[in-house]
């Protein structure tokens, strides 16, 4: 059965080698490949945030195995405050088959406990499969960034 888990410092430790083989992944996957110091660094600043609190960091945990996280924090955005998703991965061998959409709702419902009216994210155009399950969970284009080669 798969438990869906706060993520603090102990469990942080506890999966260390598969965060950071998470967020190799992914950074590789969104095209900003990261050196192993990078990723240490990474990891580094992810305990520091869960320490002091400024992190909300829910993974998805089977037979002692994490399987996928999310990563979010509180920020104000034109005086309203919001919770931004920084990094999301869910174990590519455990894709579509709702992992995803729970860890999403896990930071959803914290959200909206912790008084937020919104929940942001920014997504590259061309991760067709992450645009079209943010689709899926009915967010929104608020804004485009725009880039011109020259
Ligand atoms: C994006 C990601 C976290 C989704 O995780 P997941 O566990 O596969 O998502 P779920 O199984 O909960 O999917 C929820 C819904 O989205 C749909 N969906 C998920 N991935 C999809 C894809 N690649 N293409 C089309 N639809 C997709 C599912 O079919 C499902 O639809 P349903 O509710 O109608 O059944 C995962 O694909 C991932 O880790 N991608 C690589 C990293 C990444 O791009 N992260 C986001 C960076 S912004």
């Amino acid at each position: 059965m798969i438990e869906y888990k706060l993520i603090n410092e102990e469990l942080a430790i506890k999966h260390s080698n598969e965060i950071k083989q998470y967020f190799k992944e992914l950074l590789d996957h969104v095209n900003m490949p990261k050196t192993q110091e990078e990723i240490e660094e990474l990891y580094y600043n992810m305990v520091k945030f869960i320490k002091d609190n400024t992190a909300y960091i829910v993974g998805a945990i089977e037979n002692e195995k994490l399987l996928g996280f999310i990563w979010s924090y509180k920020r104000e955005v034109n005086k309203e405050e919001r919770y931004h998703v920084n990094y999301f991965f869910v174990n590519a061998q455990y894709r579509k088959q709702g992992i995803g959409k729970e860890l999403m709702n896990r930071v959803i419902k914290n959200a909206r406990e912790n008084g937020a009216k919104a929940v942001e994210l920014i997504v590259l155009a061309d991760n067709k499969g992450a645009v079209e399950f943010y689709k899926k969970q009915e967010f929104i284009n608020e804004k485009m960034y725009l880039v011109k080669g020259i």
